[in-house]
């Protein structure tokens, strides 16, 4: 780098960086060896805006290995010329004496050559030198070529040297180069970083900084790899799409009050809308107004019932019901799903959704829980289905899964009745583990939304990241999902498992 700072300086500009020539040589640096070197001095000085350069190219001419034998021991008809008696001084020399001498090879292309050149000549059964001395031109040449690159002999020469495979065409680069716009004669290192010292010693102002390659590919990662949360959902979502289920929009994580709970008959007055439990949003202070119509059924079955129920009795709150929230399950996506199909153009139709996507709880985190994770929900909307569907489909779907054996506990959720719980058994734990929620959507919600008589919606949920766990066999989930998951632990888990 110093060498071309000075010799830029010295001379304006390099105009052939084949002239330099390296401190401590002998020669200049004219090998492409030393040119890739002089490169690097220049791509290292080019980033500091030092210098500029462009790159030229220039052929040159290299000895195979058969030119480097010959330029080291001679021509073949120079060593078979060598080997022979001059004519008149001594028994000529057989060729099969020659061969022994001098090789079937050398004997066979080297007489040809030593006989067009005038140098031996047959006498007898054997032969003989016809001249004293000779002038080895291939291996002149090749020596010539070997230590300039060329020949000044001219083309015809050398591409008759090419013919003979004795010489090769190489490509060489080399450079001219010229002052950049910090050109300077001193190298100094350039700050890559700006720290917390030279902003208090105010250095920054004069420290001079090195420019950002973005130009550079960077280190190629080694693979890509997904992570065991989005592999399940993959086999969760293809499972769906084998049963004929279609997915419904979840990109809704902010819902209102209205939609997460009311619409599900979940009474104001629930815990599960405490604020211990759900993230509330602050700003915006509260939501758009719900659909009045729909609002004030809602509002109604409630308060003093309807359609064969009582209600809750309870007062109600316009308030809590505009809060917005952070969903703390999918279901609210589904209740919006489940009204927009009740008043649907053409009417009706039945279906069968899913979604795969994230809610939020304000819970204590501790090993199998998060703030936030993910839920597997399934809903069918049909004329007539029963229970006995709801069970039905829970064991092709668990079946789907590679879980064979389930179980089924009376449970209860504001919004189903009846309502099961999905235990399934653990070989691991050796124990029968709670896998999904699920029943069959009440008329207290359902008939506000509009829905036809006869209509019956089941509902399952379960989350994504507790199969996961399962499938991986990880017993903490700060290991799956956060700051704490090892990016290795991800590249190295199994693509597929058995
Ligand atoms: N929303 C329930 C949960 O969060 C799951 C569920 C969905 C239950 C649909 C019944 C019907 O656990």
């Amino acid at each position: 780098q110093q060498l071309i700072l000075d010799t830029i300086d010295r001379e304006k500009e390099i105009k052939d960086t084949r002239t330099l020539t390296i401190p401590g040589d002998a020669a200049p640096a004219t090998s492409q060896e030393a040119q890739l070197v002089v490169q690097g001095a220049l791509n290292s000085l080019l980033s500091k805006e030092m210098v500029t350069y462009s790159m030229q190219e220039a052929f040159a001419y290299a000895l195979t290995q058969e030119g480097n034998d010959i330029a080291d021991k001679g021509s073949h008809e120079a060593v078979v010329w060598s080997v022979l008696p001059l004519k008149g001084q001594g028994t000529p020399l057989s060729i099969k004496d020659l061969k022994q001498k001098v090789g079937d090879e050398t004997a066979k292309i080297g007489q040809g050559r030593a006989f067009k050149n005038g140098w031996i000549a047959k006498e007898g059964d054997g032969l003989v030198k016809l001249v004293q001395s000779i002038d080895d031109t291939t291996r002149n040449e090749l020596a010539e070529i070997r230590a300039t690159g060329t020949l000044a002999a001219g083309e015809k020469a050398i591409a008759e040297l090419r013919k003979r495979k004795l010489v090769q065409q190489k490509k060489l680069l080399w450079f001219s180069a010229q002052k950049g716009s910090n050109f300077s004669t001193s190298l100094d290192k350039l700050e890559t970083d700006l720290t917390a010292e030279m902003l208090q010693s105010g250095a920054w102002k004069t420290a001079k900084f090195k420019k950002y390659n973005f130009d550079a590919e960077g280190i190629p990662p080694n693979g890509g790899a997904l992570h065991p949360l989005l592999k399940v959902r993959e086999e969760f979502r293809n499972i769906f799409m084998e049963m004929g289920f279609a997915e419904m929009p979840t990109s809704q994580f902010v819902e209102s009050g209205f939609w997460c709970f009311d619409t599900l008959f979940v009474p104001q007055q629930h815990p599960a809308r405490d604020l211990q439990d759900t993230f509330y949003v602050s700003d915006p202070p509260e939501s758009l107004s719900p659909p009045t119509d729909y609002y004030e059924k809602v509002q109604k079955v409630h308060t003093v019932g309807g359609y064969g129920s009582i209600g809750y009795r309870a007062p109600w709150s316009d308030a809590d019901s505009r809060k917005l929230l952070l969903r703390t399950h999918t279901t609210a996506s589904s209740s919006n799903l489940l009204w927009r199909l009740a008043n649907r153009k053409g009417g009706f139709k039945p279906v069968k959704m899913f979604s795969i996507d994230r809610v939020f709880r304000n819970e204590a985190t501790d090993a199998t829980h998060l703030a936030e994770f993910h839920q597997v929900e399934g809903v069918v909307a049909d004329y007539g289905i029963s229970l006995a569907d709801l069970i039905g489909f829970m064991q092709t779907f668990f079946k789907k899964m590679g879980i064979h054996n389930l179980r089924f506990k009376p449970a209860y959720n504001p919004y189903t009745e009846p309502s099961l719980e999905i235990f399934a058994f653990h070989p691991m734990l050796d124990k029968w583990v709670e896998i999904g929620n699920s029943g069959m959507f009440r008329p207290e919600m359902l008939a506000p939304m509009g829905l036809p008589d006869g209509v019956q919606v089941l509902g399952w949920g379960l989350s994504l990241e507790r199969p996961t766990m399962i499938r991986y066999g990880i017993n903490n989930i700060r290991t799956l999902v956060g700051h704490k998951v090892s990016i290795d632990s991800v590249e190295k888990s199994a693509a597929v498992r058995f």
